[in-house]
């Protein structure tokens, strides 16, 4: 097995040549997979299209291969998208004590306090671990993001950096209350639709479960309002943060669509090394794997 050192710097050469593919990874790797898998960061405004990316992305990255129907052949490595605003609208509906306790702050356009969001999102990220995973929403302030280093950095020792890479997306300020005002969720999934930009197949409703869609109590002018400003006054710190670390990506552009175009291919790049292999054992699995992907 490679060294975790090597995993996460440069794939081996057998590894980045398989076909032009360089997305995929190995189904029937064998490894310190919590050592090797990619985290990253999707910050930016409220409404810039944070969901609407990691939506994509998830989907994207997680699409069915070969690997799928056959053993020990290249498959997408896959990424999970976890977005703190969905966990806290999870919270609201089921009542729970913190869902009840932040519903008001969160529906004026308020944060979370931190002590309440650490512990959220901490539970989550052990139950990730050893997956590639995104997070949506987290860390919101300068305390979050040194919480998150914490966290990580228990969970494994052993890895050379807590977050690899932090998507940042700048969207100008005049499109997004606009965007915001005609958004649509579906409450289960936290699924978003756009009544103008992505509008469901059949109006009002779920494409998938056929569920009905909602607005968010939050996104009222006013409490956007709020929001924004709180945007204004937190994000600067916490990009700093992160930029110290050049580990940030900016991404922007008028649409999501526009946007997607260069991040998709940033974020395969960023993927392709989780290739976690080589093992007598494995070696067999990355012929079978180059014949299949070349
Ligand atoms: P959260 O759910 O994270 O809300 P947010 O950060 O305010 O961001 P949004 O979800 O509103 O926007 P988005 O960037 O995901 O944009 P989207 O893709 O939907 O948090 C909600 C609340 O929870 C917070 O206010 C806070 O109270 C609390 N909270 C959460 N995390 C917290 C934390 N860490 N600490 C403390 N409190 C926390 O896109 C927006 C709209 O634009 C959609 O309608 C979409 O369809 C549309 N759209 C997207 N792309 C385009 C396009 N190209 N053209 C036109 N429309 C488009
Ligand atoms: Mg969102």
């Amino acid at each position: 097995m490679l060294p975790s050192s090597i995993l996460g710097r440069k794939a081996p050469a057998l590894f980045r040549t398989l076909g032009q593919q360089p997305i995929r990874a190995f189904s029937c790797a064998a490894g310190d997979a919590s050592a090797s898998n990619r985290r990253l960061l999707i910050f930016g405004a409220p409404g810039s299209g944070k969901g609407t990316l990691a939506g994509w992305l998830g989907r994207d990255l997680n699409a069915p291969t070969q690997a799928d129907v056959e053993p020990c052949t290249a498959s997408a490595p896959g990424l999970t998208a976890l977005s703190s605003g969905d966990l806290l609208r999870a919270e609201m509906r089921a009542g729970t004590p913190l869902g009840q306790s932040v519903e008001a702050l969160i529906n004026s356009g308020g944060l979370v306090p931190d002590d309440d969001m650490v512990k959220l999102i901490a539970g989550q990220l052990a139950a990730m671990d050893g997956s590639n995973w995104l997070l949506d929403g987290f860390p919101r302030t300068l305390g979050q993001a040194m919480a998150l280093d914490e966290v990580l950095t228990s969970l494994t020792p052993s890895r050379q950096a807590p977050i690899d890479y932090v998507i940042h997306i700048d969207v100008p300020s005049e499109v997004i209350v606009e965007r915001i005002a005609g958004r649509l969720i579906h409450p289960g999934s936290g699924r978003i639709y756009n009544r103008t930009f992505s509008p469901p197949k059949v109006p009002g409703v779920d494409d998938l479960t056929g569920e009905p869609l909602v607005s968010r109590v939050d996104d009222d002018p006013e409490s956007v309002r709020r929001r924004l400003e709180l945007y204004a006054q937190t994000s600067q710190p916490i990009l700093d943060y992160y930029m110290d670390r050049g580990i940030v990506g900016r991404f922007t552009g008028p649409t999501s669509d526009a946007i997607y175009t260069t991040l998709l291919p940033q974020i395969q790049e960023i993927l392709a090394p989780t290739v976690v292999l080589p093992s007598a054992e494995d070696l067999t699995c990355a012929a079978t794997a180059h014949q299949v992907s070349a």
